[in-house]
């Protein structure tokens, strides 16, 4: 109201989900599934015959659990009454009365906002595992569970679900983030019943953010980014981040500046360049975004179609991911084709050498279209600004595709150190190298207008299909 920016949603949305009907109506309306429910604002309205027992009844604006607990759950009208009039006596607000749904429960987390080529993207899904209370709390994630039973290991994150599952969660969550007009970040609660149908409970656009590992009390939301390898100062930065990119704030590039080089222009805008000269060739809208931490979503599409197609023993599990996500120096560039992620790279402060940085992995979905190039260019920008000496990389493969990978880096200015069938590729740059030299002064102190020149006649024919590099 005072013109002041601020992350998170507005005042409309923070309203309505405090308001638990108001928002089960609004989904409804638009197809999302939540269980069937009844508002009294007395202990005597008639129930609606159509609800079946048990029903949960919960306060209609609190939130962290508060006032549920099992006796919540009722199996009778006699029961239900005797707890409607105990809560509308101690809440003083309606008491929403909704079936419950006994089963698996799982929370949500968003990060970003829909915009012309964004979308928000979801953390790792949280399950709570209900074998780790003791049985008396009855499978209700409660005020006490929350309180005096709580601890990290309760939760399963990332939720052990099939793909499936996860992404009909994905979809839900997405929905209903843009339904109520969420900003920046978010975090939902569901159940699922033993169908297998999935009920929206409750959305928090202001989850709790308590961070603190060593005693062990941690928000879901951000156990979820602490499951995705990230850690607080992390979550608080791309919120930051996602807010100044939805306001459109223009000293975002005066930070970067910071960040990245004191001499160079900003890697931002060497990417603009580059998107412009891309989008052209490729036809479509083109977009690289440029982080500090692993973007799993786009990790995650890129090796779902490439497992499809390609060798699934190269994929990252999970676990290989968030150690990566730890390593020092961690940068990552990827590419963004009509707003799906297409192509990666990432890589890191090489921890077994001094003043070199390591490439980690390179994935592309798209063929010889100079992407891979890009993004490798990106990095080694990086990497001079921030006053590494070296680049190295390693791979496994040696045959005919380590023989096209071993063309397409020297054609970028690496040397192939060692090429053998048991210790693999490993090749190296240094950042001397007078290609790069040739390529920051012609730039210097435009960004690149054009595409980096590179053998184009090695990337037509042979970078393109997804590999990871292997340490
Ligand atoms: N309809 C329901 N069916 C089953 N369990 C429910 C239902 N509604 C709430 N619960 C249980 O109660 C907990 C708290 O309810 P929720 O609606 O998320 O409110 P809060 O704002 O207090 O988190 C949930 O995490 C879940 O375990
Ligand atoms: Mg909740």
């Amino acid at each position: 109201m005072l013109g002041i920016p601020y992350v998170g949603s507005g005042v409309l949305t923070t309203a309505i989900c405090l308001d638990k009907p108001t928002t089960k109506m609004i989904l409804e309306f638009n197809g999302v599934k939540t269980s069937p429910f009844q508002v009294f604002t007395g202990p005597d309205e008639p129930l609606n015959p159509k609800l079946r027992f048990p029903l949960i009844l919960k306060p209609s604006h609190e939130g962290s659990s508060m006032g549920i607990n099992i006796d919540n759950v009722v199996y009778n009208e006699a029961a239900m009454r005797r707890k409607l009039r105990e809560m509308l006596e101690t809440y003083r607000q309606p008491i929403l009365i909704e079936e419950f749904i006994d089963g698996r429960e799982f929370s949500v987390g968003l990060i970003g906002n829909y915009g012309p080529s964004e979308e928000p993207r979801v953390l790792p899904i949280l399950e709570v595992d209900f074998t780790k209370f003791p049985k008396e709390l009855g499978n209700v994630l409660g005020q006490k569970a929350k309180t005096i039973y709580d601890s990290s290991k309760n939760y399963i994150c990332p939720a052990k679900i099939p793909e499936e599952l996860r992404m009909r969660l994905e979809e839900i969550s997405k929905k209903v983030f843009r339904i109520l007009n969420c900003k920046d970040f978010a975090r939902l609660d569901f159940r699922m019943d033993r169908e297998g149908e999935i009920y929206f409970l409750e959305i928090n656009p202001l989850p709790g953010i308590d961070y603190n590992v060593e005693a062990d009390e941690l928000s879901f939301y951000p156990m979820m980014f602490y499951a995705a390898g990230m850690d607080y100062d992390e979550m608080i930065r791309q919120i930051i981040e996602a807010a100044i990119r939805r306001y459109g704030i223009e000293p975002i590039a005066k930070a970067q500046e910071e960040i990245w080089s004191p001499t160079l222009p900003p890697l931002q805008d060497y990417a603009k360049a580059i998107e412009a000269h891309l989008a052209e060739s490729l036809g479509g809208t083109f977009h690289i975004t440029i982080n500090s931490s692993i973007d799993y979503e786009a990790v995650r599409c890129i090796q779902l179609i490439e497992s499809k197609a390609f060798r699934p023993e190269l994929q990252y599990s999970f676990e290989e991911l968030a150690s990566r996500a730890k390593r020092e120096d961690l940068f990552m560039v990827t590419a963004f084709l009509e707003g799906h992620p297409m192509a990666f790279t990432f890589g890191y402060r090489d921890p077994r050498e001094q003043d070199a940085f390591y490439i980690d992995t390179v994935a592309s979905l798209i063929e010889g279209r100079g992407v891979g190039t890009a993004l490798i260019t990106l990095t080694l920008l990086h990497c001079l600004q921030r006053g590494y000496k070296l680049v190295n990389l390693h791979t496994e493969e040696v045959d005919e595709k380590g023989r096209m990978l071993k063309r397409f880096y020297e054609g970028l200015g690496f040397e192939a150190l060692q090429n053998s069938p048991i210790e693999g590729l490993l090749m190296r740059m240094r950042l001397e190298e007078p290609w790069l030299k040739a390529l920051i002064e012609k730039t210097l102190p435009q960004p690149p207008r054009e595409h980096p020149k590179s053998p184009s006649t090695i990337l037509d024919n042979s970078y393109g299909n997804p590999h990871q590099i292997k340490s």
